[in-house]
């Protein structure tokens, strides 16, 4: 699907952000798409995300997956500088119309390996960054499960504010407006 992050790209001081539709040539892992998948949902990581993530990836599941993200969003595919190992997701749709822009939609995850080190809060941050130079997106909005602290920190740490109240057992929306 088509989105306002199609063909994004940009850096941030530890990481190279890029569609990975789209992934650049120079500085960017050999590995393929799927085993980078097979690495990043770990059990750990998919208990905060949809019931339908959970278990174990083959590498056929894992292939389906990537195809599944391909038909609802667009996926942006996060490398650490220093490694060059894919660390992380972020996954940008279409949250519907705002204030006469764009609403982004975001989900993000990083591998086990990664997590504790701020790098979810770089990579968020650099994604609000990018998104305030394109003048169509008026906000972006997350949703997090209420046991998912991690999640709602960097979120806030990244200016964002919750919208509502959270659902009986269910997720907290979170909003950054951007004009
Ligand atoms: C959510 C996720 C991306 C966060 O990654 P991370 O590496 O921990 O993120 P950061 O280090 O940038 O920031 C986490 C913040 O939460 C804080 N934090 C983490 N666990 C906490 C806890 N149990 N209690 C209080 N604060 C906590 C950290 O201290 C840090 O805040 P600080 O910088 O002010 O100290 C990672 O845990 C993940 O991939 N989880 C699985 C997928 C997921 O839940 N995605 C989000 C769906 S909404």
């Amino acid at each position: 699907m088509g989105s306002v992050a199609e063909g994004c790209t940009f850096e941030t001081e530890r990481l190279l952000v890029a569609d990975w539709r789209n992934r650049p040539v120079a500085g960017w892992p050999s590995s393929d798409l799927i085993d980078a998948v097979v690495l990043m949902l770990t059990p750990a990581v998919t208990s905060t995300l949809p019931g339908g993530w959970q278990g174990d990836y083959s590498e056929d599941r894992a292939k389906r997956w990537i195809e599944e993200r391909d038909d609802e969003s667009t996926v942006l595919e996060v490398v650490e500088k220093a490694s060059g190992q894919t660390v992380g997701l972020m996954l940008i749709g279409d949250g519907g119309s705002e204030n006469g822009g764009t609403d982004i939609r975001l989900g993000y995850m990083l591998c086990e390996s990664a997590w504790g080190r701020g790098l979810a809060s770089e990579m968020v941050s650099g994604f609000v960054e990018w998104a305030r130079q394109r003048s169509e997106i008026a906000s972006i909005t997350g949703g997090v499960e209420p046991d998912n602290i991690a999640s709602a920190r960097v979120l806030e740490k990244c200016g964002f504010r919750t919208v509502g109240l959270p659902e009986p057992e269910g997720e907290q929306l979170y909003r950054l407006e951007l004009r």
